[in-house]
């Protein structure tokens, strides 16, 4: 671990580690699950979704860069195989294949929901490790999602 080497406690920022990890793998599944629908959308909604899709899943892959050297940062090897991506995400594959282009959308909403959860208990994780930088990383990370729900809702016609 490199953890003391930038004044933070090894003990304390250990769970932190383990939790990016697993917040990684879940962020894999959410940016293969963007390509597939920005791949296999068809209809009415097709420009404004390709489009918007792929300007999501760019946005995933940046982040799952920061997380991924965050880890490392932090002194462990982050998770690099599909195998382990599957197996430690609560987030769950889809097929998009011939998907109805408003029940992509909910997919993507509901993979956010499960990514913001995962961030507020980050949030508090890295609170109390005293790592103010996994914090900073990972509230910015949110604040991206809370703002696409948003704007994801009002395009699929939600309260
Ligand atoms: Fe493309």
């Amino acid at each position: 671990m490199n953890a003391k080497e930038i004044s933070l406690d090894e003990k304390a920022v250990k769970p932190v580690v383990d939790m990016l990890n697993d917040y990684l793998a879940n962020y894999h599944i959410h940016y293969q699950k963007l390509r597939g629908c920005h791949w296999n959308i068809k209809g009415q909604n097709f420009f404004t979704l390709h489009l918007k899709f792929e300007e999501l899943y760019t946005n995933a892959q940046l982040t799952i860069d920061e997380i991924a050297e965050r880890v490392l940062t932090l002194g462990k090897p982050p998770h690099s195989r599909f195998a382990d991506y599957i197996k430690e995400s609560v987030i769950k594959e889809i097929d998009t294949i011939g998907m109805n282009d408003m029940l992509m959308v909910e997919a993507v909403l509901d993979d956010m929901s499960k990514l913001i959860e995962i961030e507020r208990e980050l949030l508090k994780a890295t609170d109390e490790a005293g790592d103010d930088g996994s914090n900073d990383m990972v509230n910015r990370f949110m604040q991206f999602k809370e703002k696409t729900t948003w704007m994801l809702r009002s395009f699929a016609g939600k309260k």
